[in-house]
């Protein structure tokens, strides 16, 4: 299963996002680089949620994206682990509950959630970590994808539980032969994904060798 990017260029108004990247890949893919240099981008063209104005994408050789065409992403055999979560995974539930309601008094705000939460059906899940960060890592584990595309999959989740989904990912990716395509601000991270590592700057690859080094 390999991707290959040819040239690969996408603009927002004046911005270049993504600003001519090449790469082949046949193996995992990590990509690292400073806030706004275009990874999320990147990510986004490799899934069809954007189209390139310029350049290319193959996946096994046949073409999934072109300048203003792009195969739809559920046509692409593909899944995604996105960059924001609907919630907070270091809060509980009712502590995610309660920092959304800003200055209400603890007393007020106590009841109203409680209220809340019980005609809702999620009473009983008041105290543990919201599952949507999890659920959507499974989700895109569960997938009979040819690649695993996520987007800082582990921000935000205490030491323990990040571990325990670190494992999870690679280990899934390894028994069933899928290939991630991974974006991490983690050195640590980065360095236990085998694979390639484009190491991304204002839209371009940086680094040794174009940033397309291994570690
Ligand atoms: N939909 C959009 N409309 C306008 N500008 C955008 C859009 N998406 C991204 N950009 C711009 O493109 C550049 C790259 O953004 P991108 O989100 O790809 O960076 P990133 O490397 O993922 O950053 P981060 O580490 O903060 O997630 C930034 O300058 C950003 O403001
Ligand atoms: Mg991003």
């Amino acid at each position: 299963m390999t991707i290959e990017c040819r040239n690969l260029t996408k603009s927002f108004g004046r911005t270049r996002a993504v600003d001519g990247i090449s790469f082949a890949a046949d193996g995992h893919v990590v990509i690292i680089g400073p806030s706004g240099s275009g990874k999320t981008t990147l990510l986004r063209l490799i899934a069809g949620l954007e189209v390139p104005d310029a350049g290319s994408i193959s996946f096994d050789g046949t073409p999934v994206s072109e300048p203003g065409w792009a195969l739809h992403p559920q046509k692409r055999r593909i899944s995604c682990v996105f960059q924001s979560p609907a919630l907070w995974p270091h809060m509980t539930v009712s502590e995610n509950i309660r920092f959304g309601m800003g200055d209400v008094p603890a007393g007020q705000a106590r009841a109203r959630m409680d209220d809340l939460m019980e005609r809702a059906g999620i009473a009983s899940l008041a105290d543990r970590y919201p599952e949507a960060r999890r659920a959507s890592i499974v989700r895109a584990l569960a997938h009979p994808a040819r690649f695993i595309l996520l987007d800082e999959p582990l921000q935000n989740l205490n030491e323990e539980l990040k571990e325990e989904m670190f494992g999870l990912v690679l280990g899934c990716a390894e028994k069933n032969g899928t290939h991630l395509v991974y974006i991490t601000h983690d050195m640590a991270e980065a360095e236990q994904i085998p694979g390639m590592v484009l190491s991304m700057n204002r839209g371009k690859l940086s680094g040794p060798d174009g940033g397309t080094g291994r570690m």
